[in-house]
């Protein structure tokens, strides 16, 4: 079933993305990364290492020269420089050069953390993702955006370092909670709206199949969202431009993340963010109100927020300012020019950005 698409970008990066039903595939999907005479370091958290760590290393032992492992506390609070720290210390004690690679086994949170790690050791070594979250599978494994928080700075450090392989063992989804499901599809719902209106809509009617995680419809919805973000990925890699259209939901679902002390998860903030956007969208006249219902709709099929309680529409936008999507004083606001097509806007006020913010702290359910 093994199924294939490469993320390239002339004299800079080239790249692979797998899908396969099994780990088995690895072995073949690593040969042209040259692994004989090489180490390589599997990177995963205490969550995703029990269930699937020995099935990768099985797989590596074979094919790299010596496979070491480097499990640390699954969670964001993870996310931080000491980590990495600490990951720089196994390498060195192991005595990783330039040549040898990481591997990210798990969510966006080792895909992060592991990204940054191999960008900055000895100024760079390779590193291959293997996403276990939908999440990561539909969004933070690709791209090459890696970095972790700096004390309450989500993603205030890092680099942009292209992995040289991913590889997506679509079982792994089996084992995922639901909550984590649900918050990767906030993700889903994001691309389908910035880039592909019938992808939006075939996500929405198909929502049976794919909470029941059947696997055809998985790979096709997975394979979409890549196809999106590849697209734009290779137009702009380091975000001059079109790149910024991903954030769609994301400067107010940031902002919601938070406040909450990462009480909700990420995918949840943006689908709460996107709503947000889309209010904007709506009162500008860019969507219609039917849209606007019908991307609430959205978020209540797969169990993602409309509303949040218990916070005040003043700090949100307080907390807007201090996101790191800010030029010249200004946020960079991602709007819907119409369903399927997001744009960049500059010129959104704090008073359409509190109006919006009051449509998501609404308490009673709007669907
Ligand atoms: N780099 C990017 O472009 C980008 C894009 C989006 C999000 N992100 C980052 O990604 C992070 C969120 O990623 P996430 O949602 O994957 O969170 P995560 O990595 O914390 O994973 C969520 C939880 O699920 C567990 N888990 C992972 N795979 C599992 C599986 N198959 N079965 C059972 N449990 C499993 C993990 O151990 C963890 O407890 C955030 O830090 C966010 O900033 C980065
Ligand atoms: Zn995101």
């Amino acid at each position: 079933m093994k199924q294939q698409m490469t993320v390239e970008r002339e004299n800079e990066f080239s790249y692979e993305i797998v899908w396969e039903d099994s780990f088995e595939g690895l072995k073949d999907a690593f040969g042209p990364l040259d692994p004989i005479g090489k180490k390589a370091c599997i990177v995963t958290d205490t969550q995703v290492g029990p269930l699937y760590l020995e099935k990768v290393r099985s797989q590596l032992a074979d094919l790299f020269d010596t496979v070491t492992e480097f499990v640390f506390e699954a969670g964001e609070a993870s996310k931080t420089l000491d980590t990495v720290k600490n990951l720089y210390t196994h390498l060195i004690r192991h005595h990783f050069e330039r040549k040898d690679m990481l591997i990210a086994l798990g969510g966006g949170v080792i895909g992060d953390l592991t990204g940054f790690s191999a960008a900055t050791y000895l100024r760079g070594v390779d590193f291959v993702q293997i996403p276990t979250t939908l999440l990561a599978q539909v969004d933070s494994s690709i791209g090459g955006k890696t970095g972790v928080d700096f004390d309450q700075f989500k993603n205030m450090v890092g680099a942009f370092h292209q992995p040289r392989l991913v590889y997506m063992c679509m079982d792994t989804l089996r084992t995922l909670p639901d909550e984590q499901f649900s918050s990767g599809m906030g993700e889903v719902l994001k691309s389908g709206l910035i880039r592909n209106p019938e992808y939006y809509k075939w996500v929405l009617a198909n929502h049976k199949k794919i909470q029941a995680r059947d696997t055809e419809a998985l790979i096709k919805m997975i394979r979409e969202s890549c196809q999106i973000k590849k697209t734009v990925v290779e137009h702009d890699p380091t975000e001059q431009g079109e790149r910024a259209v991903l954030n769609l939901g994301h400067t107010i679902g940031h902002a919601v993340e938070k406040l909450m002390n990462f009480q909700l998860l990420h995918g949840q903030c943006v689908a709460l963010g996107t709503v947000a956007a889309a209010y904007i969208s709506w009162k500008r006249g860019l969507i219609s109100e039917e849209d606007f219902i019908l991307i609430q709709q959205g978020n209540s099929l797969y169990q993602l927020p409309v509303t949040v309680k218990g916070l005040s529409a003043e700090d949100i936008i307080k907390a807007t300012k201090s996101d790191k999507k800010m030029e010249q004083g200004k946020i960079k606001f991602i709007l819907l020019e119409h369903m399927g097509s997001a744009i960049i806007d500059r010129s959104v006020t704090d008073s359409e950005m509190t109006d919006a913010v009051r449509c998501i702290l609404q308490t009673g359910d709007q669907v």
